[in-house]
């Protein structure tokens, strides 16, 4: 079976076998089918944050699981339960236009639900770690269903605990705690110039505008595909970051938890990639982290460029840049620096 439609970066590529499950039973029952006839396994969602770069050798299980519900509402606050195969965009839209806010500035993040706690999803100053309650997830290990709170899920940025055990949980459906008196989070430059310190009349209005800072720099898979940012921001120690900054001063960083975050945007565009093509993939012109394929190109073709732009980013900057999107199959992603 075709993957490349289920990839948003259109790269071309077979499976042996596909399945579309639209209930936790089928997904099961595929699963065990795979295992008896010794299959690997892959699991798809909206396939916005994988890179198929060969064909599979085994079953590619699209998670299309369908169902949203409101369950303990509470005065201001109620519970989002969402199945695996919703539409992350959809859903934020859903719960924005019935008044509750905590997901708004998640609006236009490309995926589905399910996807979503597997790389934290986040943008402009808010993961899905921020709302998370729970999620029911199918343990394949131990052939049970299991439900998993937020600690379980050890939710990192861009990363979780399915970034490490990644071929053990089915994720079948999640819950979100959202509320309608939650402080908005309007901290990100461009969201605080939107409304300028005023208040924003709704979570829609919020939603609305994240919609129009995205559409400013981000592609539209639809229109030309792509997986979002395609390095993480990488994390150096405070004493890396005082040598780079002696070096560069105009150097965009975070101060974090765990050292300080660079904008990989920056080091890329630095280097002078922002708007580079080649016959068949390129660069974003308006986002240096976001890598593009312009036609046919292929996983080969992703991987080649992503490497000259690590390679170059570690050359001049010492920094390594590590890739967010998965591989498929896992082995044929970037080798290391040399
Ligand atoms: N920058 C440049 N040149 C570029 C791109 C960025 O100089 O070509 C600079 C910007 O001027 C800015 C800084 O780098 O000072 C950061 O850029 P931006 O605000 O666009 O955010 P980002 O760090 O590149 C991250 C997320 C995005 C998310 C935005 C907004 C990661 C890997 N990416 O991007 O998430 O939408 O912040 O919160 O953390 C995704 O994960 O797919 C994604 C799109």
């Amino acid at each position: 079976a075709p993957l490349k439609s289920l990839s948003t970066m259109a790269t071309p590529a077979v499976a042996r076998y596909l399945v579309a499950a639209t209930n936790a039973r089928d997904a099961r029952d595929a699963l065990a089918w795979a295992s008896r006839e010794g299959l690997p396994v892959q699991v798809v969602g909206g396939g916005s944050n994988l890179i198929f770069c060969d064909d599979f050798p085994g079953l590619v299980l699209h998670m299309a699981l369908k169902g949203r519900h409101w369950a303990s509402v509470d005065g201001d606050s109620a519970t989002l339960v969402l199945a695996a195969g919703e539409n992350w965009h959809q859903a934020v839209l859903y719960a924005a236009g019935a008044g509750y806010r905590g997901l708004e500035n998640l609006a236009l993040i490309p995926g589905t639900a399910g996807a979503a706690p597997v790389q934290n999803i986040g943008a402009y100053g808010v993961e899905l770690s921020d709302t998370f309650v729970g999620l029911t997830a199918w343990d394949r290990h131990a052939a049970e269903t299991v439900e998993l709170s937020a600690e379980a899920c050890r939710f990192g940025y861009r990363d979780s605990l399915f970034k490490h055990e990644a071929d053990r949980y089915l994720i079948l459906e999640l819950r979100l705690a959202l509320s309608r008196s939650r402080p908005y989070v309007l901290g990100y430059g461009e969201l605080a110039q939107w409304f300028d310190g005023s208040e924003p009349s709704s979570p829609m209005a919020v939603a609305e505008a994240v919609m129009a800072v995205r559409r400013r720099k981000l592609p539209d898979p639809s229109q030309l595909p792509n997986t979002g940012s395609f390095f993480k921001n990488p994390v150096v120690s405070l004493e890396q970051w005082q040598a780079l900054q002696d070096q560069w001063p105009e150097m965009v960083a975070y101060p974090t938890e765990d050292g300080v975050k660079l904008a990989a945007g920056w080091l890329i565009d630095q280097c002078g990639w922002k708007g580079y093509r080649n016959r068949t993939v390129g660069v974003h012109h308006h986002q240096a982290l976001v890598l593009v394929n312009h036609s046919s190109g292929t996983g080969a073709d992703v991987l080649a460029l992503a490497r000259r732009i690590r390679d170059d980013v570690w050359e001049r900057y010492g920094v390594t840049l590590e890739m967010e999107p998965g591989v498929v199959p896992s082995g044929c992603g970037l080798a290391p620096p040399a």
